[in-house]
């Protein structure tokens, strides 16, 4: 089962020469009184070990090959309060390392292992406290011995990890997957459930219901459930407004499985049947978002999506008479802003927004299979002058998660519903 994992940091390993990698998990994180927030492993941590608990460091040594943990020791007291700890040897024999030691000892063993050491690589700034404990290693190490020397170059992780984060292997594929049809649960769940009357944070509860009832204990981020004007807010969580009869709902959720994120969004009517105006809306993004995924493919630069879905939506919003003018004129000019203000989407992965720099030194970056992105195109119609009353209010996002595979793309989030038809079906109980 760990197998990924070890894979993983042999092919970090074999990039670091005779240097060393040091890498410390997150922190936890006070909430009020003697309250934690529900504890998250560090991603690039959960990426190279999938041990969650917390206070742990990996150092790979480059030298030998060897990958080496400190964890919490075992601890019955605590453990009777707080659950199960592995212990370093718990650790070692069920996440695969080649030594595990407890924390108290790292004092002694890091500077031990820096001594004469090539390069030192960690996420340089990722963590204050770390940085500061990196450079006590560092000073211990000069005193401990006059005639070795600690690393005198030092490299910043995210260079490599970055890269291999960017490119999922099977594994991880396979828990995006889940990730994915969970999500798409959610908003099935969410969907059935939606009618005028109720609040939207009851809907936020039937996708946690979906969620955390498959075994997805938290959503990748804040659930956005929007209904009738706040769906123009691109990032609304208050989630208390009524769900009038004739608006539409926007909602933005994920889970998160096993540390890897869902994204997706719908809009659908609250009433369970478009008006014309809305669907009028509806069709443009949902065609923009087609457009946009079909752009997705081995050997395409990452913006093409965007122009993809860009020259969709403008054409829309001059059909619409939003503006006035050519769509290309739209684009040229930047007046689309005012409906579309956001990218078209985001690398996925442990982190909802996940690491990968769209350019590499100044030049676009390609598509390769393995990767993973989300293609969500919106428009936002806030009232204002010269804006056709007939579609104020409507805010409306599409939202997939979509594979690239060697021959083009897989959406693995299709299972919730998106043409009108098969909405309307699915809310009138017919699906
Ligand atoms: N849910 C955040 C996003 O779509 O990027
Ligand atoms: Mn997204
Ligand atoms: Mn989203």
């Amino acid at each position: 089962m760990h197998q990924p994992h070890a894979e993983r940091r042999k092919r970090l390993m074999n990039q670091i020469g005779d240097g060393v990698a040091l890498l410390a998990t997150a922190p936890e994180a006070a909430r009020n009184a003697d309250n934690h927030y529900p504890y998250r492993a560090d991603s690039y941590f959960l990426h190279l070990t999938g041990f969650e608990e917390p206070e742990a460091v990996l150092l790979l040594d480059g030298r030998s090959g060897r990958s080496i943990l400190f964890c919490r020791d075992r601890n019955p007291e605590m453990e009777i309060w707080d659950g199960f700890r592995y212990g370093p040897d718990g650790a070692r024999e069920a996440f695969g390392f080649d030594e595990a030691y407890p924390l108290a000892e790292m004092a002694e063993r890091v500077p031990e292992l820096l001594t004469d050491s090539g390069q030192l690589w960690w996420l340089l700034g990722h963590d204050e406290a770390f940085d500061r404990r990196v450079n006590v290693w560092l000073d211990a190490v000069r005193l401990r011995c006059r005639d070795a020397r600690g690393p005198s170059q030092f490299g910043d992780l995210r260079a490599l990890l970055d890269e291999m984060r960017m490119v999922k292997d099977e594994a991880e594929i396979e828990l995006l997957r889940v990730a994915g049809e969970i999500s798409a649960a959610g908003h099935v769940r969410a969907m059935r459930a939606a009618r005028p009357g109720l609040y939207e944070y009851q809907l936020e509860a039937e996708l946690l219901h979906a969620f955390v009832s498959r075994g997805a204990r938290q959503p990748a981020y804040e659930s956005i459930v929007a209904a009738g004007a706040n769906a123009c807010t691109l990032h609304y969580v208050a989630n208390r407004s009524r769900l009038n009869d004739g608006e539409l709902l926007l909602i933005d959720a994920g889970c998160e499985y096993r540390g890897y994120a869902g994204d997706i969004t719908r809009a659908f009517p609250v009433n369970g049947r478009f008006s014309g105006p809305q669907r009028d809306v509806y069709e443009i993004v949902l065609a923009a978002e087609l457009a946009g995924i079909a752009a997705v493919k081995p050997g395409a630069a990452w913006h093409a999506p965007a122009d993809a879905a860009l020259a969709v939506l403008a054409r829309g919003m001059v059909d619409l008479g939003l503006l006035a003018g050519t769509p290309e004129g739209a684009i040229e000019s930047g007046a689309y802003r005012q409906f579309y203000m956001h990218g078209v989407g985001h690398m996925i992965g442990l982190d909802v927004h996940d690491v990968g720099q769209r350019k590499l030194r100044g030049r676009w970056r390609e598509y390769q299979p393995g990767m993973c992105t989300t293609v969500e195109p919106g428009l936002y119609i806030r009232p204002a002058a010269g804006v056709p009353e007939a579609f104020h209010n409507i805010g409306i996002r599409i939202e997939d998660d979509v594979l690239v595979t060697a021959d083009g793309n897989e959406v693995y989030t299709a299972a919730a519903p998106k043409t009108v038809a098969e909405i309307e079906a699915l809310m009138r109980g017919e699906r």
